[in-house]
């Protein structure tokens, strides 16, 4: 079956990068000149996604009015000649349809998930997080809707961390399968230092059955007081089956100063205008931190 339909949560306060998220919703932060949430949505929609619903909070209008028309804009452009610029823009207002869902106070993911229920409706979905980034060939999540083609199953993706970092993130154990896959037995969230199943680390792209809205409407908060989305997994896994994967990319995690840094460069040197220049401020600043040490 072909998945329509994702869900991307961006309803969470962005603590990590306060100030700047007090006023900008973290999801806008750029990558270069591009918003993350732009990168997700174009990975879902390289993948065949129609439809996207944004769970929004407080403070996160700036999210749609990005993925809308913005005449005036388009106007000024068009008047001073910067053709590429207004094409641009309109691509981006006709890249995907959008519908917003509210998250009226940020109780978890596994909570802002199913405030899209009714968006959703009866059919497999995707759900992709803001601040982790794909690069990849074949989109990431479109690799996550093969294994669900394959198996009838909800898939996950992980990846593998490295020793002593697992405390940072849900955590899974199960059975090897052939093509790195594992059914999914156990699943932890921000397991306690050294107490962790696997080196296994859930991050931010799933595919997900109807099965889970019930699960997640019966799923109470647990750790930090939040309903978590892991919880909800670890049940589908005991009730249906989940199946989790590695992808074939590279995985960065904006949701962090490092990390979003790393993505920048990153991206910059995709960019045949900026591959040089960034080369050269690379070694300038790894000269001036070596002569300083
Ligand atoms: P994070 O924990 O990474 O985001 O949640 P956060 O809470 O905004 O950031 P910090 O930890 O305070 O810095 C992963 C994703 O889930 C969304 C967030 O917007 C983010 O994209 N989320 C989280 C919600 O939509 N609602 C919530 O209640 C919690």
């Amino acid at each position: 079956m072909r998945i329509r339909k994702a869900v991307i949560p961006a309803a969470g306060l962005g603590t990590r990068f306060l100030p700047v998220t007090k006023a900008v919703p973290k999801e806008l932060l750029p990558i270069v000149d591009v918003p993350t949430i732009q990168l997700v949505i174009e990975e879902a929609v390289a993948a065949g996604i129609e439809e996207i619903v944004l769970v929004t909070g407080r403070g996160k209008g700036a999210i749609e009015d990005h993925f809308d028309h913005a005449f005036e804009l388009e106007r000024t452009l068009a008047d001073r000649g910067k053709t590429e610029m207004v094409e641009e823009l309109r691509r981006l207002a006709r890249l995907v349809r959008l519908v917003s869902v509210r998250q009226k106070e940020p109780l978890g993911l596994g909570h802002a998930v199913l405030c899209a229920r009714a968006a959703i409706g009866n059919e497999p979905f995707a759900v992709l997080l803001g601040d982790d980034l794909y690069d990849a060939v074949r989109p990431a999540i479109g690799q996550l809707a093969d294994v669900t083609r394959e198996t009838g199953l909800g898939a996950i993706a992980v990846i593998e961390v490295a020793p002593g970092q697992e405390h940072r993130y849900g955590v899974i154990a199960g059975e090897s399968l052939p093509g790195g896959r594992v059914r999914v037995r156990q699943m932890v969230e921000k397991p306690a230092p050294g107490t962790a199943p696997s080196r296994l680390a859930v991050v931010g792209r799933y595919v997900l059955p109807p099965e889970i809205w019930p699960i997640l409407a019966a799923t109470r908060p647990g750790k930090g007081g939040e309903i978590q989305l892991t919880d909800a997994l670890a049940e589908l896994a005991r009730t249906h089956g989940l199946i989790a994967t590695t992808i074939d990319g590279e995985r960065h995690d904006a949701g962090d100063q490092l990390g979003w840094l790393r993505a920048n460069l990153a991206w910059a040197l995709k960019r045949p205008e900026l591959r040089d220049g960034v080369r050269a401020l690379c070694d300038e600043m790894s000269a001036r931190a070596g002569s300083s040490d």
